[in-house]
């Protein structure tokens, strides 16, 4: 029998992809939906703006939304609001006794929450046993990074792994769709760049230092690395692209970086039904990687890589790109939520002794 989940801002951008990525998922079932006050009460097919390219599915358009509170929600919760509703909303469904698997940034960075992408450090999620929400009613908060932070981190785990990164320089160009909906203004946005995404850069350079720390004990080390972030909002539909520049602990050819990456399969025989194959997806083409032509690669949960040169700055410098609600948030939870189930940590009644 499959999972009975619910969703926590089920009407936005990130929700919508919730819908689609759970449709027809072998070990979760959509059961319950809310939302705001504006929603709430409504059947979903009314009060949402259906804005992906795969229809709604009739099951969810006639199922009610329900009022954003514990009471009636499964015990395990995929959560996308903005942070500020989050910080409020998130505890009340852990101290509930669910596990939410959140794409909120407002508990990334506590000390006891898991920042988790389980490609690069599914051993993080050991933290959720510190949370008192685990302690008092088995409850629990997992995060998953900043739609701009994945797609860096997972091109950086091998290369951390086998050379050791020392400084990151990365400069973003992010899809308009990572703003939610509405999101920006379109008179502000077609033919134009806006170099400004609030709080982002903050976010993206703390998360990857996290993401790609070393777990001692009760708490993530950093990685000590010097890094830097410009994050800029372009206007593409989907898809977060990022020029970076790296320099290494030790040094690497060229045909070293592309095997670290070809050979970064670390969730190889663990059977997650959306995991991607090939996590890091290497392009030879010197055109590439695209937001329209490169975004759904694994689908839509690699990460691709190209454009790879030495960089006069730092080491070698290359382009990555990811898709931002896809492997940047839905997709992201989900995958997180089907390793806990393969670790036995999604048992809804679990109350660690
Ligand atoms: N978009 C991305 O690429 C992306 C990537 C990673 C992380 N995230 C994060 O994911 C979260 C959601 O982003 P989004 O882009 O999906 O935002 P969004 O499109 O603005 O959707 C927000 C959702 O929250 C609901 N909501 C608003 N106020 C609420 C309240 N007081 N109580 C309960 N629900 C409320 C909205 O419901 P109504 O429709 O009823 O107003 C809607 O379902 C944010 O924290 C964002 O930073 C987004």
């Amino acid at each position: 029998m499959r999972q009975r989940v619910g969703i926590l801002g089920a009407t936005g951008m990130v929700g919508q992809r919730f819908i689609q990525l759970l449709e027809n998922h072998p070990w979760f079932e959509v059961a319950w939906l809310a939302a705001s006050d504006r929603s709430s009460g409504k059947l979903y097919g009314e009060a949402v703006r259906w804005k992906l390219d795969t229809p709604l599915p009739e099951r969810v358009a006639a199922m009610p939304v329900s009022p954003a509170a514990p009471e009636g929600a499964p015990r395990v919760i995929f959560a996308a609001l903005d942070a500020d509703i989050a910080r409020e909303l998130e505890p009340q469904f852990a101290a509930a006794g669910c596990a939410v698997i959140t794409n909120s940034s407002a508990f990334r960075m506590q000390p006891s929450v898991p920042l988790v992408i389980p490609e690069v450090n599914a051993d993080h999620l050991a933290l959720v046993e510190n949370q008192m929400w685990r302690k008092e009613s088995g409850g629990y908060i997992v995060t998953n990074p900043n739609c701009s932070a994945i797609g860096l981190v997972m091109a950086l785990k091998p290369i951390v792994e086998r050379f050791g990164v020392e400084a990151i320089f990365v400069s973003t160009m992010q899809a308009v769709s990572g703003a939610g909906y509405p999101g920006v203004a379109s008179l502000d946005i077609l033919g134009n760049v806006v170099p400004f995404i609030k709080n982002e850069e903050e976010k993206m350079e703390a998360e990857t230092l996290k993401l790609l720390g070393r777990l001692n004990g009760r708490v993530v080390e950093p990685l000590a690395a010097k890094m830097t972030a410009h994050c800029n909002r372009v206007a593409v539909e989907d898809g977060h692209t990022e020029s970076v520049s790296i320099k290494l602990g030790k040094k690497a050819t060229r045909e070293e970086m592309i095997a670290a990456w070809a050979e970064f399969v670390p969730l190889k025989g663990k059977d997650l039904p959306t995991a991607p194959e090939q996590p890091v997806e290497f392009v030879a083409a010197e055109d590439r990687p695209q937001p329209r032509l490169d975004r759904m690669r694994g689908a839509g949960m690699a990460a691709t890589v190209g454009r790879l040169r030495p960089c006069g700055l730092l080491d070698w410098k290359f382009t990555v790109l990811s898709h931002n609600t896809i492997r940047g948030a839905a997709g992201a939870a989900l995958l997180n939520a089907e390793l806990l189930v393969s670790l036995g940590k999604l048992d809804p009644v679990a109350v660690p002794a």
